[in-house]
């Protein structure tokens, strides 16, 4: 059976003191660290890059989980694999035809190699790269646009026509990662965006056994809570 992996969003931690944010991530039970890499391009956000992968590497030996939102994965696998990168999740999206060279370049470079998608592309898109002779090892299904953490919903703000609308769209998300775990019972399946104890157990009913979650954990006054309750989620 898979089994649980929470990874904080670092995204959401105190940048300036990176290495003390992971160690107290770690200490409150986190299997992963999820590194947001973004380029300013592919999303309308800059965030941290290699040399900053790289020092972090020299503070924690945790499975670093990195999700490039980036225009050219190609370009980073490289760079990402010498900074010490544990995985390397690059947007299907932007892979269409080099996907598999860049999952063996992955590889060779002793990361794991995983696909996300965005909100808006079909699930279909990464059947083959799941299902190749070099597959991925893990899918990323992205439950918010990506590019910023915090997009959680604030009802307060919700009329009565958005609402429905937007627990709609929450539902459509669910019901990809349910396809994906019917058709793959043994894949890591990992969701993003606005996970927390109100929407882990759509998440983990669906199938999904990789949970990141930025706000929710960081935003709590005790994040070992969040991270426990969330790991139950995925076992129970
Ligand atoms: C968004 C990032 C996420 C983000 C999640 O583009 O991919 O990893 O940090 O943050 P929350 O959990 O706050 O939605
Ligand atoms: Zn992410």
């Amino acid at each position: 059976a898979v089994t649980a992996k929470i990874a904080p969003s670092m995204l959401s931690s105190d940048f300036a003191n990176l290495a003390s944010e992971a160690e107290r991530m770690l200490n409150c039970g986190a299997d992963w660290l999820h590194m947001d890499i973004m380029d300013g391009h592919f999303v309308p956000n800059l965030t941290i890059g290699a040399p900053v992968i790289e020092s972090l590497r020299k503070h924690t030996k945790a499975y670093l989980d990195c999700h490039l939102m980036v225009t050219n994965p190609l370009d980073y696998v490289e760079p990402m694999g010498k900074a010490g990168a544990s995985g390397f999740t690059f947007h299907v999206e932007v892979s269409k035809d080099n996907w598999q060279e860049l999952v063996q370049r992955i590889k060779s470079k002793d990361m794991r190699p995983g696909v996300a998608l965005k909100p808006g592309t079909p699930i279909e898109e990464v059947y083959p790269l799941v299902e190749g002779e070099n597959p991925v090892e893990m899918v990323l299904v992205m439950t918010v646009k990506p590019g910023f953490g915090g997009q959680k919903f604030m009802p307060e703000m919700m009329d009565k026509v958005t609402l429905p609308f937007i627990s709609c769209l929450f539902l459509c998300y669910f019901l990809e990662v349910r396809t994906l775990r019917k058709k793959y019972p043994s894949l890591d399946i990992e969701v993003d965006g606005g996970l927390g104890p109100s929407t882990i157990e759509m998440a983990a009913s669906a199938g999904a056994n990789c949970i990141v979650a930025g706000s929710s954990v960081f935003g709590a006054a005790e994040p070992a809570n969040v991270i426990s309750l969330m790991r139950k989620s995925v076992n129970d």
